[in-house]
């Protein structure tokens, strides 16, 4: 936010282009308006109450036809744009739709609000004949808007997300919140990520949360079949955290589930930060012995558990 003008307001009204009414005038446009999509309505709330800020709905209209007619109702200075990507490709034609919309009413900043941000982890050609979809998806979204927020984009290959995506990005960290969630708690044990690319997540809750911490190896045999190896000598506890970026089909976590058990680890949580959970990947879970599931609220779900609106507020502010 501007810094407050030296002196004392004005008793008796503002005049024009004086310091009082330049301060107010540049408050005013400071202040995002921000446009939710319906599917992420609660969050938006969450973080319109974090903010102070007004909420409008963005309407869409389906035509017999499959098109969408996207409506962003009124005007506003700073328009940002709230919208989770999970099963993104309508979503993500919707939100570019909506910046257009708002940059034609009048918005001079377009921002967008992504709790999740969709087509991040294909950021290589990993076979031939496929794209870097990381590219695709972050060039479009970063030409569209003149800055994006995200929390715990997956960056392995480029350490910074404005390196994909061509405006003013930022991908939020995830282990304070997951931190803060073990402090309160209490909570001991080993905090455990089951892959190489968790590493650095699960050094930093450790190191956050005065916890030892380790990760283990994946090899992916297919979409759903995964193998994790953890590490030969594992620090003596009797409880364990697993923690991952993204519950998809829920393989990575339930073969760590089942490899903390099988060293004789019974009591397994589990902490993921986007709650994707296709079909029976819950259930997949629960089967391999977590007992108990808990995620951010970035997408809806029935595992979450740890609110992230603050972080993406202050970034917000910060950058007005
Ligand atoms: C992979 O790089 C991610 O960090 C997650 O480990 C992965 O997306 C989890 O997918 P799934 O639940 O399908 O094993």
């Amino acid at each position: 936010m501007r810094p407050f003008p030296r002196g004392s307001p004005p008793v008796r009204g503002l005049r024009a282009g004086g310091k009082w009414t330049r301060y107010l005038v540049r408050v005013a446009r400071a202040a995002p308006v921000l446009f939710a999509f319906r599917d992420s309505e609660p969050f938006a709330r969450r973080l319109a109450r974090a903010l102070r800020a007004e909420l409008r709905l963005v309407e869409l209209h389906r035509f017999p036809d499959g098109e969408t007619l996207v409506v962003a109702p009124g005007r506003a200075h700073h328009a940002v744009v709230v919208r989770s990507l999970h099963d993104p490709n309508a979503k993500l034609l919707e939100v570019l739709l909506a910046a257009d919309a708002l940059r034609r009413a009048g918005a001079r900043r377009v921002s967008l609000v992504a709790p999740y941000l969709a087509y991040m982890r294909q950021d290589a050609v990993f076979g031939p004949g496929q794209p870097i979809s990381q590219r695709v998806v972050g060039g479009l979204l970063g030409r569209a808007f003149d800055a994006l927020v995200t929390l715990e984009a997956h960056l392995h290959r480029v350490p910074r997300l404005r390196d994909v995506v061509p405006c003013r990005a930022e991908s939020l960290p995830a282990a304070p919140l997951v931190a803060a969630w073990l402090r309160e708690r209490g909570a001991g044990g080993l905090v455990v990520g089951p892959d190489e690319e968790s590493r650095p997540w699960v050094r930093e809750i450790g190191r956050l949360a005065g916890l030892p911490w380790v990760a283990g190896r994946k090899e992916r045999l297919s979409d759903s079949r995964v193998r994790v190896l953890l590490p030969d000598e594992l620090p003596a506890a009797r409880a364990a955290l697993l923690y991952d970026d993204i519950a998809s089909s829920g393989a990575t976590l339930a073969a760590a589930t089942r490899a903390l058990r099988a060293r004789g680890i019974r009591n397994v949580q589990v902490a993921v930060v986007h709650a994707l959970f296709a079909p029976g990947a819950l259930e997949r879970l629960r089967r391999a012995g977590a007992r108990r599931v808990i995620s951010c609220d970035t997408v809806r779900h029935c595992t979450n558990a740890i609110a992230s609106a603050t972080p993406f507020a202050r970034w917000l502010d910060r950058s007005a």
